[in-house]
């Protein structure tokens, strides 16, 4: 039965521009009259706001319509709308094969959806760069209070050969510097205290000043504790960054620099413009501007041609660099990238071999580091309660985005910064006492 209040439900897959996205849907919503629900039982309206980055994150999105599709039989009355990466590239086809989605509409779209939703054509919206008003139309949605999420530039220029970016989110345009920073100083205002920086490249940021400046100019804005970014590419990655990083306390002790593979001839044909040699040497600069720097990576296992020989490069890096951490995924085929009509696509059984070799060693470091930290204390931004343990343990992040659980003290609400000492190190997380 749907509720008597029009109600409704998103539903987000993909990155942290995608989490982003979906709070701007939230906000438009709930602007139109909407409340937002949880679960889509009873909502009027579902979003589904796609990702395509891999097979996998499209083969739930289908699933999850297909669910859908049958609950609007029985609740003709159900908006179906289609947000996200899929609906830029397929929501036309889509319209065509789903009877049952009402509209569609891209990321760069974003902003009409107030119009789309009285709309009663069933139209695929997919006009480019739409959110070039964004400064008029931004949202007060967010779903974290302490937390948020800026967008500094959108879309993408660098067309890895395996990437769909590129084509579901238009070339790369960056914000004036102006409107990020009135958006951070009055989040600053309303109590946040932790901002992160969001773009495909950010290290090629150019609204108005270069982006270490940008980073210098938000680190003099009070009340903003803690800066964070995602993500950098490392050919852009300059010098400049790396002492601004050391040189900025609020700047947090963190990276995360896709490497993609250790074989720099994968690399060549990944059209990732820089060679194993190039990127460890900015892996060098980091660590001797900022000591202490936590360095995260994204990799892919089995691109197309990847030679037994390739991948124990990547297993060699690996060792060498010493990630805090890493995202590693098989190889997936994407509509209209050049790799996907590359020679020699390898079969999913080498994939998953060699996905699982790169987690096993990766994991062994992450744990030895984390292992290395017992005793050692830390800034600890408290978030709240750990609600995965039973000993009414809260929990926080160090500087360094690892998360810590530890007991409260008098002074620990949320978003206060407190000293930890960590007691415990484990795979995924850590144990820490207050120090007081
Ligand atoms: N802009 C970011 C990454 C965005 S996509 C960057 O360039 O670093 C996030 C990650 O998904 C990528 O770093 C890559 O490791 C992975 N990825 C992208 N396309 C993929 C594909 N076709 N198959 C498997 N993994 C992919
Ligand atoms: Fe995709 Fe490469 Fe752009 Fe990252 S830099 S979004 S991997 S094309
Ligand atoms: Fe996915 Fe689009 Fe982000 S493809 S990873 S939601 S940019």
């Amino acid at each position: 039965m749907t509720r008597d209040k029009l109600t409704a439900y998103i539903h987000t897959w993909g990155c942290q521009m995608n989490v982003r996205d979906s709070e701007h849907i939230k906000g438009i919503l709930k602007g139109e009259g909407y409340d937002i629900s949880d679960t889509p039982e009873g909502a009027s309206l579902v979003v589904l706001n796609t990702c395509s980055i891999r097979e996998k994150a499209e083969q739930k999105f289908l699933s999850e319509l297909g669910r859908l599709s049958l609950q609007k039989k029985k609740h003709p009355e159900l908006k179906i709308a289609v947000s996200g990466c899929i609906a830029q590239q397929q929501g036309r086809a889509l319209l065509k094969s789903h009877p049952s989605v009402d509209f569609s509409f891209g990321p760069q779209n974003i902003f009409g959806l107030k119009e789309f939703l009285y709309d009663e054509n069933r139209t695929a919206f997919t006009k480019e760069n739409y959110e070039a008003e964004d400064e008029k139309l931004q949202t007060p949605h967010r779903d974290n209070d302490l937390r948020a999420w800026v967008n500094i530039m959108y879309g993408c220029n660098n067309y890895c050969s395996y990437c769909v970016v590129p084509y579901t989110r238009g070339r790369e345009r960056s914000r004036p510097f102006e409107h990020i920073i009135t958006e951070i100083r009055d989040l600053a205002g309303i109590g946040y205290k932790e901002i992160t920086l969001l773009g495909q490249n950010v290290n090629s940021y150019n609204g108005g000043c270069t982006f270490p400046e940008l980073l210098t100019m938000i680190s003099n804005i009070e009340g903003i504790l803690r800066i964070r970014f995602i993500t950098s590419h490392p050919k852009d990655l300059t010098v400049q960054l790396a002492s601004t990083i050391g040189e900025t306390k609020k700047i947090c002790n963190h990276i995360h620099l896709p490497v993609q593979s250790g074989s720099s001839s994968v690399l060549a044909r990944m059209n990732r413009k820089y060679t194993y040699e190039e990127y460890f040497c900015k892996i060098q600069l980091l660590r001797k501007h900022v000591p202490d720097i936590a360095i995260t990576t994204d990799i892919i296992a089995g691109f197309p041609g990847e030679t037994d020989s390739d991948h124990k490069e990547t297993v060699r890096a690996l060792k060498e660099i010493e990630f805090d951490g890493i995202f590693a995924f098989k190889y997936s085929q994407r509509p209209n990238t050049k790799a996907t009509g590359m020679e020699h696509q390898l079969s999913d059984s080498i994939k998953s071999q060699r996905l699982a070799e790169i987690l096993t060693v990766s994991d062994t470091i992450t744990e030895r580091i984390n292992k290395s930290l017992e005793g050692r204390c830390f800034e600890v931004m408290t978030e709240g309660k750990n609600e995965t343990n039973s000993e009414n343990k809260w929990f926080g992040r160090t500087t360094s985005n690892k998360i810590v659980s530890f007991l409260p003290g008098e002074n620990t609400e949320r978003g206060r910064v407190v000293m930890v000492k960590i007691i415990e190190g484990f795979k995924h997380s850590l144990e820490g006492e207050l120090v007081v």
